[in-house]
């Protein structure tokens, strides 16, 4: 039986695919190199936005009688679980991203035509990233934490990853040493917000530091939230010869009050003072994300977001229209932007930063 995974979403579902894949080719499957081929898929999928959520249901459709074991797993099966198995009664493994490690036994029981339906949320143990396989030669990505417990009102990662859980210094460090002796020379730290990391008096900083040690060519990371950027890391990046200069740094909104409203825990005039800092210590890149669109955003605030734009002159911007997503606190207020608006806000925005990207890179020729 081979099988495969497709992938939909963020790198920390890369990782989290690529973990499984591990796990089971331990149990041993045989990986399928592309769909063509598989006798089981696992369809890894991503709630963040409708459009995400679209994408991935009608890849599952297209697959129905087609393969003998279908699965939809991680962030909207956690999301949509109970509707997904009404809908969609030839998926057999519906399994939210805490369950993951239990995939072995539902993939035997659904070979035995048992389905699976598993929602729950918890922390993951350890072994779900022990196993050896990566996807690339010469990099990984490294988890440091998963969940999130900042309830920015517009995100559903809290609801489907759970609250913010840290992994333990050694257990990181002893998988990146791990990555070392598989060749990878380049790992990437994974966490909703690096900067909540926090263990046994250990924090961000101080990982890096410890992970800057190493024998690696290159470290990177992401997200970094503008509440709290620790005031050191800074001085750390420029310092290290292996972290990379490169900051992902999302400031949403260029409105106060929609910040606000967002409950990001930063001023617009903060999130400034900490890109002025980088950009004196660090001289690194800057990329970042915007959302346009948030319920109330009226033309004044959508302005104030374009400034922002033109003024930081992010290396890259990635911007999104707001959409509804259920359980969070933004879900209760009136989505009352129209579409039309949504799609004029976001094209504005686009254009301005495919101008502005395109005149960093000529300065750089
Ligand atoms: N943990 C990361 C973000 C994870 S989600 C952080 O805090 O920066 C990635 C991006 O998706 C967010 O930065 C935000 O810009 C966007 N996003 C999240 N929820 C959204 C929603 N409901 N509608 C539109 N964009 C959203
Ligand atoms: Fe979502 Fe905010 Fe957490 Fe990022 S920090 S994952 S945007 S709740
Ligand atoms: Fe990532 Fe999407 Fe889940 S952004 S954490 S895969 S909801």
């Amino acid at each position: 039986m081979k099988l495969f995974i497709k992938t939909f979403g963020c790198q920390m579902n890369q990782k989290d695919s690529e973990a499984l894949l591990g796990l089971l080719q331990e149990e041993g499957y045989f990986l399928a190199s592309s769909l063509q081929g598989a006798d089981i898929v696992l369809v890894n999928t991503c709630s963040v936005r409708q459009h995400a959520e679209n994408r991935a249901l009608s890849f599952t459709a297209s697959l129905k009688n087609r393969v003998k074991i279908l699965g939809i797993i991680g962030c909207m099966a956690k999301a949509r679980g109970e509707e997904i198995a009404q809908k969609m009664p030839y998926v057999d493994i519906i399994c939210s991203p805490a369950k993951m490690v239990e995939i072995p036994r539902f993939l035997k029981e659904a070979g035995e035509g048992k389905k699976t339906l598993a929602l729950e949320d918890g922390a993951r143990p350890e072994e779900f990233y022990h196993s050896s396989f990566r996807f690339e030669k010469d990099r990984a990505q490294v988890v440091i934490s998963t969940g999130c417990s900042n309830y920015c009102t517009y995100c559903i990662v809290p609801y489907v990853r759970g609250p913010l859980r840290l992994r333990r210094p050694q257990d990181i460090i002893s998988e990146v040493k791990k990555n070392i002796g598989l060749g990878i020379r380049r790992v990437t730290l994974l966490g909703q917000n690096v900067n909540d990391y926090h263990y046994d008096g250990v924090d961000f900083v101080g990982l890096l530091r410890e992970i800057d040690k190493l024998d690696l060519e290159e470290i990177s990371f992401i997200t970094s939230h503008p509440k709290n950027i620790p005031s050191d890391l800074f001085y750390l990046m420029a310092q290290s010869k292996k972290i990379k200069k490169y900051l992902h740094l999302p400031f949403q909104s260029g409105s106060n009050r929609i910040l606000s409203l967002m409950k990001r825990g930063y001023t617009k005039e903060k999130y400034r003072r900490i890109v002025e800092d980088y950009r004196k210590i660090v001289r690194g890149v800057l990329a970042t994300d915007v959302i346009v669109g948030f319920p109330t955003e009226a033309e004044a605030d959508f302005l104030e977001t374009k400034e922002m734009l033109e003024e930081v002159k992010f290396d890259f911007a990635y911007i999104f229209k707001y959409s509804p997503r259920p359980h969070t606190a933004a879900f209760f207020m009136k989505d009352d932007v129209s579409l039309d608006e949504k799609k004029r806000r976001h094209k504005i925005l686009l254009d301005l930063q495919k101008r502005i990207s395109l005149n960093i890179k000529k300065e750089k020729l």
